[in-house]
Order: structure tokens, then C-alpha cells, then sequence
């Protein structure tokens, strides 16, 4: 099983990197799969180790694929690296082995600490939903218009009857990127016709 989690990383001069992240749980161990080229897969073959965090607050997904990485962070407690500050539990984890395609690495981590923070408060549909968009909207130059727009409609369900504040700010902020991302897509388009036309012989 696949958790959705926020990973937080180090880089060697003790930059922290934040980024939503898939995870699969096994008993003493994590598997991560990063997309390369990736800062996340970067910091832990560098560094060793990273943070899994496990967050209801569905702003830190949203933000960090719409350009808002920064979220506060506090110390991991045994590994070098910070874990976030709103996070229900984190685990703290070290590399063990890194293989797999170099387009897709697959990086085994060992569980070396966990805390628990918070409680967790039950499942809310518009946070699925947000963590539904959130993916699509990272993914929004590989996937067909039509698709996004579909699931975006039907996702918006979710947020109507169930959001708080929170999920709704981050639903904002999936929107609005992508609104951006298509409307820059099409100035281009756009642009580049112009040029096309003028260079066209007369
Ligand atoms: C819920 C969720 C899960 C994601 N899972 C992965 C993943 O497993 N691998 C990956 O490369 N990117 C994943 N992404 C996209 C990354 O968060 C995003 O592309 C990020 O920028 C990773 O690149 P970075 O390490 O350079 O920051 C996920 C995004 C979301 C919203």
C-alpha cells in the first residue's frame, strides 16, 4: 500500500527541502520512488537520511506543488535533518539501498526513530480530494487537459460538502496554478503562431 506522506530533507549544507511524496510502509523499512531529476532523491543520496511526515494539513501537499515550500519545521531528534512542525508523527529514516531505473530510483530507507504528536481525527473527503488534485496538478504537463479538467469537476464535490478552511484555501491554490499553467500555455501557443504567420512568404 502507497501512504501519502511529506518527506523533508537536507541538503549537505543543511538546506531543508519539503515535498509531498508516496511511500510504501514495510515493517522495519520505507520505500521511497522519486521521479529524477529530484532535490528529495538529491539530499538523501547525499545526506543519508530523511523525515517522513504524516500530516492531515492538506496546505503542505498544495502548497509544495504550487510553489509554497516553506512550512515550519522543527529538529528530527536522531537524525541529522528537521521533521515538520505540524506533523501528527514523523519517522525518522536512513538509507540502506538505492536501485532501480536512474529515471525512477527506488530508495530503501531503515526506520531509525518515530514520534507521535497529535491524534489523528478521522478521514475528511476534501482532504482525499485535495491529495487527488495535488497529484494531478504535479503531473500537469504530462496529462491531457481533458483529464485534469474531468477529475478537477469532479473532485470540486468534496470540497463543496465537506472543506474547512484549510482544505479550501489549498483547493485555491490548485486552481488558480492551474488556470495559470494553461493560460501561459496557450500565450505561448499563441505567440509562437504569430511568429509562424509573420515568417510565412507573402
Ligand atoms: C500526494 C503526492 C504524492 C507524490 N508522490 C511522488 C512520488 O512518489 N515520487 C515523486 O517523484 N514525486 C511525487 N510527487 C510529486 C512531488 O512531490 C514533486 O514533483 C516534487 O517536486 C518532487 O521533486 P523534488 O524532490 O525535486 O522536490 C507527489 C506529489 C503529491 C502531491
Amino acid at each position: 500500500m502507497i501512504h501519502e506522506t511529506v518527506v523533508t530533507t537536507c541538503s549537505i549544507d543543511g538546506t531543508p527541502h519539503i515535498a509531498p511524496m508516496g511511500a510504501r510502509l514495510e515493517r522495519d523499512s520505507v520505500v521511497l520512488m522519486p521521479f529524477t531529476p529530484s532535490t528529495t532523491y538529491d539530499n538523501i543520496m547525499a545526506s543519508g537520511c530523511a523525515v517522513m511526515n504524516f500530516t492531515t494539513d492538506v496546505r503542505v501537499f498544495a502548497g509544495c506543488v504550487t510553489g509554497r515550500r516553506s512550512w515550519p519545521t522543527l529538529p528530527a531528534g536522531t537524525v541529522p535533518g528537521v521533521r515538520l512542525a505540524g506533523a501528527l508523527a514523523h519517522t525518522e529514516l536512513r538509507l540502506v539501498d538505492a536501485s532501480g531505473d536512474p529515471a525512477r530510483p527506488v530508495l530503501t530507507l531503515r526506520r531509525v526513530a518515530e514520534a507521535t504528536h497529535a491524534p489523528f481525527t478521522g478521514f475528511n473527503r476534501a482532504q482525499a480530494a485535495v491529495i487527488e488534485a495535488a497529484v494531478l496538478v504535479s503531473r500537469l504537463h504530462l496529462l491531457p487537459r481533458e483529464k485534469i479538467e474531468t477529475e478537477m469537476a469532479w473532485l470540486t464535490i468534496a470540497i463543496e460538502k465537506t472543506a474547512g478552511p484549510a482544505e479550501r484555501e489549498a483547493w485555491r491554490w490548485l486552481t488558480e496554478a492551474t488556470a495559470a499553467f494553461y493560460s501561459n500555455r496557450e500565450s505561448l501557443h499563441d505567440s509562437h503562431n504569430e511568429r509562424a504567420c509573420m515568417r510565412e512568404p507573402t
